[in-house]
């Protein structure tokens, strides 16, 4: 492996130059030259400081995390940063682009930190499920104080350097290039003209205990009053920062250590790691490489309800011009005056400066006819859910756009091909598939249709990257990738309902593995009437010999279908949020089991999940087969982006990986007894088993 590490000596210093691209990860080559080049300026009688520094975007951001849950290599983060932090001749660390992670703590180690302007610093790792572990819960209590160093590291979300500088994190704030600032204030240092650290630390030696033991139990109590679930690590960083206080430091370098590797192990880190990789992975697209991707600076959202008003709200906070485009003045009002509200609250609540809402507000046009989208490069139709009404509007479309313009649809579940060929351009067309609130929703399912364009893909994740959205790609098919696995989860729910299962006791076991709301909770929030159109667009296409449970349809002809109506697998007195169950509910689904023949059994939390996350893999492994999805983490990432499935469970093809394959195969040769076509496994599962291999082995880098 090429050295990643230069050493350049000059005027007493030494410059250390780390090179790792593209975010100076903490790899194991790295650490090694990195070690070896501190052993030899401590050697070098010609060196009397040290400034360590990074090339690249970035000083370093982390631990390497494609390491973690492989064996350990030598030598370790904690071993070079204890190196750094013992060495005799100083150290002065020179930051920049994002300091995160294993890379703040090798900073910390230093005996004093300049940084950019722009430079960002923090502690992530409680966002991979684990702490600090080369000596960050430490030495940063020790440096800044327990109350702001719990701050950043329960937090997890990084300071900017005005910040760090206020809370001694940094001494100083280079007004330029950060190396030669540092190499001056070293040569300067060297000739005994400037003394190190430039700050005092906040905390060493003045700490008032009593202050430090007071912060600790704030932070245990606000952990405490966090809703569940409560995962490990901010609890275990607590322990940390406790022990920086109550341990001599090699001690406490140990029991942080320990906590470490504990966290590190578990199966809520795994999951976290696997969900930040997957979304690494989402976003590179090996066959666009080298495609460039369209202009994009204006554009046309047609339809101005709550999905189109969302969409062009998120165009907008990239700093796209919008025109919105309503079929009447009246709709049009109403659709402008949902931009409105939501800038309003987004002020309202401190998420969006009023002078960001100003500007948001001049790129907003509207209109009323479709003639207005003539100068635009991207039109998003979020009109009715209808196929004849989005044909008629993409013929539309296609006469007044300029030549390569692209045309997207934010179907959920229609045939973009057959949208596509209502146009003399099916090149230009693609899916947007946004998820309600569109402006907050971070999944963007991008559907590539039999004839999209490369260069019309690569402006999708283009934009999906410009407006702050998770993009995955998905093919065509009913429901993409999202609504399919989510169409198999509520089949294998309403199985249980029928078998009998309550909607309560279905929702508290799924709340229970750690979704926000349970599956008929999402139904009443979103309407019941939406699933049982698509159920009726699709009854003619209908196996009559598959299970059908009609419990949803009975809901719906009882006007029953929701939050909006009052009532719907819930009841909502006087237009409360929060359901209460509902003993009709109950009466109609066991009139409908007596009508079937079907004798109630009991039903287990336990059975409910086994089934639910069964169902949702086993449909995973279907769209695989099927190439909807490129790899397992995809249809993981769609499912934790936009679905609620909880993130430190993975995604249903990672739990399927830690239930293991055989386990959930024989799961489902178990139900496919009962039904034979829903449950039937896939044949991916046998040829994986076969091969000892796991879907995570189908991910690639
Ligand atoms: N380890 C390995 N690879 C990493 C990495 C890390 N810590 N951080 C980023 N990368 C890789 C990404 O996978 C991606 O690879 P690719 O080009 O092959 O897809 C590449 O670097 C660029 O990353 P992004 O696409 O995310 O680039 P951005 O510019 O959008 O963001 C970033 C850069 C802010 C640094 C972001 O990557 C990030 O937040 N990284 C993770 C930071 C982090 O969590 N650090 C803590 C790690 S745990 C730790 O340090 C433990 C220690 O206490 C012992």
């Amino acid at each position: 492996m090429t050295e990643p590490v230069e050493t350049r000596v000059a005027d007493g210093v030494a410059t250390i130059t780390l090179d790792n691209p593209p975010v100076n990860a903490l790899s194991a080559g790295l650490r090694a030259g990195a070690l070896a080049a501190i052993e030899r300026a401590l050697a070098d009688p010609a060196v009397a400081v040290i400034v360590l520094a990074a090339a690249g975007r970035t000083w370093p951001a982390g631990a390497d995390i494609r390491e973690f849950g492989r064996p350990p290599q030598a030598p370790s983060l904690p071993e070079l940063c204890n190196a750094i932090a013992a060495s005799p001749k100083p150290v002065i660390a020179a930051l920049h682009g994002t300091a995160l992670g294993g890379g703040l703590e090798l900073a910390l180690a230093a005996r004093c930190r300049l940084a950019e302007a722009g430079t960002r610093l923090g502690l992530p790792e409680v966002t991979l499920g684990i702490l600090p572990g080369a000596g960050g819960t430490q030495r940063l209590p020790r440096l800044i104080g327990a109350r702001e160093a719990l701050a950043m590291m329960t937090g997890g979300v990084p300071v900017t350097a005005a910040r760090a500088a206020e809370i001694g994190l940094v001494d100083r704030i280079t007004e330029g290039a950060v190396l030669p600032a540092a190499e001056a204030l070293a040569r300067d240092h060297a000739a005994g003209r400037a003394d190190l650290p430039l700050a005092p630390a906040r905390a060493a030696g003045g700490a008032d205990p009593a202050d430090y033991l007071a912060a600790i139990t704030e932070a245990r109590a606000a952990l405490a009053a966090r809703p569940a679930p409560h995962l490990p690590a901010p609890g275990r960083i607590v322990d940390c920062v406790e022990a920086a206080l109550l341990l001599p430091e090699d001690e406490g370098m140990a029991y942080e250590r320990a906590a470490f590797e504990e966290l590190v192990a578990s199966p809520e880190a795994a999951a976290l790691r696997h969900a930040f990789l997957a979304e690494r992975r989402a976003a590179r697209q090996p066959d666009l490489a080298g495609v460039s991707p369209r202009k994009l600076e204006r554009v046309g959202v047609v339809g101005g309800g709550l999905m189109g008003a969302g969409i062009a709200t998120a165009m907008l906070s990239g700093g796209l011009t919008v025109t919105l485009v309503e079929r009447d003045a009246t709709a049009l009002a109403a659709g402008l005056s949902r931009i409105a509200t939501i800038h309003e609250r987004a002020v309202a609540r401190g998420q969006m400066t009023a002078e960001a809402r100003e500007a948001d507000w001049g790129r907003v046009h509207g209109a009323t006819e479709i003639g207005a989208l003539a100068g635009t490069d991207l039109v998003i139709e979020a009109v009715f859910e209808d196929e004849a009404v989005k044909i008629a509007l993409f013929a539309d479309l296609d006469r007044v756009l300029r030549p390569g313009a692209i045309l997207a649809t934010n179907t959920s579940y229609l045939d973009i091909n057959r949208i596509a060929a209502a146009t003399a351009r099916p090149e230009d067309v693609i899916g947007l598939h946004f998820f309600s609130p569109a402006h907050v929703m971070k999944l963007l399912e991008i559907v590539v249709a039999d004839q999209t364009a490369a260069d019309v893909t690569a402006t999708a994740f283009a934009l999906a990257r410009r407006i702050g959205k998770t993009a995955v790609r998905a093919g065509v098919c009913d429901g993409f990738i999202g609504n399919r696995i989510l169409t198999a989860y509520r089949t294998a729910t309403d199985f249980l309902l029928e078998d009998g299962a309550s909607p309560y006791q279905i929702d508290r076991a799924m709340v229970g593995f750690g979704f926000p709301l349970g599956p008929y909770q999402v139904l009443d929030m979103a309407g019941l009437e939406i699933s049982w159109a698509r159920r009726k667009r699709l009854a003619p296409l209908r196996d009559p010999a598959r299970r059908y449970v009609a419990i949803g349809d009975r809901l719906c002809k009882a006007g029953w279908i929701g939050q909006k109506a009052g009532r719907g697998y819930y009841r909502y007195p006087e237009g409360a949020r929060q359901g209460v169950e509902d003993p009709e509910v109950l009466a109609l689904i066991a009139a409908e089991r007596e009508a079937k023949g079907i004798v109630p059994r009991a039903v287990s939390a336990a059975e409910i999940r086994r089934r639910a996350l069964a169902a949702m893999a086993n449909e995973g492994v279907r769209i695989l087969e099927e190439g909807i999805a490129r790899c397992p983490s995809d249809i993981d990432l769609v499912l934790l982006a936009g679905y609620g499935f909880p993130r430190w469970r993975g995604g249903p093809m990672h739990s399927a990986d830690r239930a293991g394959l055989l386990q959930v195969r024989n799961d489902l040769r178990a139900f496919a007894r009962e039904e034979e076509l829903f449950w039937r496994p896939a044949d991916l599962w046998d040829e994986l088993i076969r091969n000892g291999r796991h879907f995570a082995d189908l991910n690639g880098a």
